[in-house]
């Protein structure tokens, strides 16, 4: 499957439901082939950012930064703070192991910036492991193998532009939680321009 054909997937089943669960359920099947993608291989999707601890590779998103799609690489060992989304999720696992650890809110999310968050579960995606979030869920995600791990994310909207949190379980802080997006078409350039020199 191609990223247009399934962007083209992606657009059809968002006009047609807008249940986070109806539209997860639709679009898992879809991610779980795409992941398979020759198009997913090139080597600049797996670089990590290091002071970030895992780099963000954006495949595609709409105008309106709608359906956002990724490929993420974590360096060993690294990782997100525990966040929400803010907008339906579907994460497959492509190579190495990360581990998810999601929490509970115990408080009302009344108090701007107060969080009180307790430990619910955890488990750990190999590949072609599937995890689907919602808009309120809160998750923490961490590279616990030797090597990189990579994973395919599709949200329904980019996550930097959802408003979402991150959080502070211990001092039960919110505050807002953004990522870095790596410029890969700079990326792309600096590659061209190598094997030209080479
Ligand atoms: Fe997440």
């Amino acid at each position: 499957m191609t990223l247009d054909q399934y962007v083209c997937d992606l657009r059809e089943i968002t006009a047609r439901h807008s249940d986070p669960v109806e539209i997860t359920d639709l679009v898992v099947p879809l991610a779980r082939k795409f992941a398979q993608s020759p198009e997913l291989l090139r080597p600049e999707y797996r670089e990590c950012d290091a002071e970030q601890g895992f780099g963000v590779h954006m495949l595609h998103e709409e105008p309106n930064h709608d359906l956002a799609v990724f490929l993420v690489s974590w360096l060993p060992d690294r990782g997100t703070t525990p966040h929400n989304h803010k907008t339906w999720a579907v994460v497959v696992g492509i190579e190495g192991q990360e581990q998810e650890v999601n929490y509970d809110r115990r408080d009302d999310g009344g108090k701007p910036g107060y969080a009180d968050l307790k430990r619910s579960g955890e488990q750990v995606m190999t590949a072609g492991d599937i995890a689907c979030c919602y808009p309120e869920h809160i998750h923490s995600v961490r590279n616990v193998g030797k090597d990189i791990s990579i994973s395919l994310h599709t949200y329904g909207r980019h996550i930097n532009y959802t408003g979402r949190s991150e959080f502070d379980v211990e001092r039960k802080l919110e505050k807002p939680y953004v990522v870095r997006v790596a410029d890969d078409a700079h990326a792309r350039a600096q590659i061209l321009t190598k094997r030209r020199i080479s």
